[in-house]
């Protein structure tokens, strides 16, 4: 997830605004960033890995000349954090300047043909592939406008971009797939952006943009158009009352709010992650005679699932461990067979590296799944795969979880094929349950919000709680169990559902709150006795399970049914609501979700 902004003045410099709209903007991402405007029919651009203020106090992007420009501060998902593969991108000609934000599925085979017309590439990027398209139809006698309707018409995957041409420089151009922008009127400027808060400053007149939508913007006008037809098409202006600080949430009141209800998108980027890093990593895991899951936390519940995964379709044996204990319990095991996948959204966290450089010194063969390029993680691992999820400002890890378990599910499918194990209508069938995840998660949000809010007047009085699952739905009790603690600092116990006979039952009194995670999958005739059991001791039973399972909703004291999916997909499905109460019990007990006490995002110490 990148931040991109522009703006054009009626009079005066620009260059002020793009400087504080990209400021506003650097919660979603800041490995680089840069600036371009137009001056005298010419471009200029300043731009260079780091932090804005960093890249601004070595080149001072306040001095840029010129009424109109634009800008972007980069989360790195094609090429290393530099300043070759900052944006702005220009084309051949040094006239066109485009910023993005999104990730390109095509630019390979567009950037092959347009090296065939000898056109020359300085960057890494797949961005850099859209202004040597607008380029080319200039070439072809095309005017601006036409020039990038035509070469958006081209690209595939999700893209917001922005783009300046010396030839007309009173117009920045825009576009989106699946990336946000929204236009902000004012009567000294016109301005575009990502999202809001680069623009609530000055004006709370906004335009939002749809899918499929172009718009020309000068300074005292816009126009939109459709991409696919190139027909005008109007789009309503909302008057906004947000303060920055909500701009900066996207008008949720935390940022964690804002990235669980972020994952529908997150999830369809986890999608497009290109297939050479996958397979990659594919190849690694199949040739491993013991293959370790390594991760912390959040991220070790994601190792639990993708265990399953692994086992279930690929009949590949993988064994998640603890970072904190892996030394301790395997360290004089592993050797030059041993695989490790290290799952870690920050690529930082003390406990996983300190394992994986002792297991490159016993020669081990090290790979890893993080969300962030550049990290340390991505330096040790001999090939890694970056979840693209865009920064997670929350200290609980909520999108980058599921972000993780989509690319998990994508590995696992990859090895079934590569393995033969299982049936191909097997295979087929996950990979379609797979591509409908994004939306089953937007239903899941949609129907869980308000029940979950309710729900949490309740849990916010609890001084215990037990969450119980079977199968890889006992992963997603630990996750859940990890949510509520950390946020809402409710003391919990997560248990394998089978196992609650073997000694916890014994907590269990009158009214003690139990969740039971039940899909309708091959454990629920289990789960169902273990509710009996339950409930015989007088457990009060929290239930989330399948849409219409009456027979369980009857069992239990509270329910809430979701959408079906394949059963190695549903953590990614059932964790959301648990997201959401840990969330709403955290602000019912009048905690900081954003904060919560004790923890940090990236634990860099062991
Ligand atoms: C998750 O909500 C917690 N913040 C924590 O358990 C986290 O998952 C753990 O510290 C691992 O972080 P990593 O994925 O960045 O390695």
């Amino acid at each position: 997830m990148c931040g991109i902004t522009g703006c054009v003045t009626k009079q005066g410099n620009v260059a002020n605004i793009l400087y504080n709209s990209l400021k506003r903007l650097e919660y979603r991402g800041y490995d680089s960033a840069g600036v371009s405007t137009v001056y005298q029919n010419n471009l200029i651009v300043k731009k260079d890995a780091g932090k804005i203020d960093e890249i601004h106090s070595r080149l001072n992007f306040l001095d840029l000349p010129g009424n109109i420009g634009i800008a972007h501060t980069r989360w790195a998902t094609h090429g290393a954090p530099s300043q070759v593969n900052a944006h702005p991108h220009l084309d051949c000609t040094g006239k066109i300047a485009v910023v993005h934000n999104g990730v390109l599925e095509n630019f390979l085979e567009l950037k092959q043909d347009l090296e065939a017309r000898k056109h020359i590439f300085k960057s890494k990027t797949d961005t850099e592939v859209i202004p040597h398209l607008i380029e080319e139809s200039l070439k072809m006698g095309k005017n601006f406008t036409e020039a990038v309707l035509e070469a958006v018409r081209k690209l595939r995957g999700s893209y917001a971009i922005a783009v300046l041409y010396a030839g007309e420089p009173d117009k920045i151009i825009v576009a989106r797939n699946e990336s946000p922008i929204v236009i902000g009127l004012s009567k000294e400027m016109n301005l575009v952006a990502s999202d809001v808060a680069a623009v609530i400053e000055y004006t709370n007149k906004v335009v939002f943009l749809e899918n499929g939508d172009l718009a020309v913007v000068t300074s005292d006008n816009f126009q939109i158009f459709r991409i696919d037809s190139g027909i005008p098409v109007q789009r309503k202006t909302t008057e906004l009352n947000w303060t920055l600080e909500m701009a900066a949430k996207g008008g949720y009141p935390h940022y964690m709010l804002k990235e669980i209800f972020d994952q529908p998108n997150v999830l369809r980027e986890a999608l497009r992650i290109q297939d050479k890093y996958l397979d990659l990593l594919t190849e690694f895991l199949d040739r491993g005679r013991e293959i370790f899951l390594l991760a912390s936390g959040t991220s070790h519940n994601a190792c639990i699932v993708g265990s399953y995964m692994f086992s279930k379709l690929a009949r590949l044996t993988t064994y998640p461990v603890i970072a904190s204990e892996f030394i301790e319990n395997y360290g004089s095991s592993i050797g030059i067979d041993t695989v490790i996948l290290a799952l870690s959204q920050s690529g930082e966290t003390a406990d996983v590296l300190t394992s994986l450089e002792y297991a490159r010194y016993r020669a081990a063969t090290i790979i890893g799944i993080t969300n962030v390029l550049g990290s340390t993680l991505t330096r040790i691992a001999r090939a890694y795969v970056l979840q693209n999820a865009g920064p997670e400002i929350g200290v609980a890890a909520t999108k980058t979880f599921t972000s993780q378990l989509m690319v998990l599910a994508l590995l696992a499918l990859r090895l079934a094929r590569k393995r033969g194990k299982v049936s191909q209508y097997e295979i087929d069938e996950f990979q379609e349950e797979l591509r409908l995840v994004p939306q089953l998660v937007e239903k899941t949000l949609e129907l869980s919000d308000e029940p979950i809010k309710k729900l949490s007047k309740e849990t916010a009085r609890f001084s215990s709680m037990f969450f119980l699952g079977r199968g890889l739905s006992y992963a997603t009790a630990l996750e859940a169990r990890l949510k509520i603690m950390e946020l809402s600092y409710i003391p919990c116990i997560a248990y394998p559902a089978g196992e609650s006979k073997h000694g916890p039952i014994s907590v269990i009194e009158e009214g003690y709150p139990v969740f039971f995670i039940a899909p309708n999958d091959e454990t629920r005739k289990h789960i169902i006795g273990n509710i009996m059991e339950m409930k015989a001791r007088g457990a009060r039973i929290y239930c989330i399970g399948a849409e219409g399972d009456e027979e369980i909703k009857q069992l239990s004291d509270w329910y809430l049914g979701l959408p079906s999916t394949h059963p190695l997909l549903s953590p990614i499905v059932y964790v959301i609501p648990f997201q959401l109460l840990a969330y709403y019990t955290a602000v019912e007990k009048g905690y900081d979700p954003d904060k919560p006490r004790n923890l940090a995002k990236s634990v860099t110490v062991l």
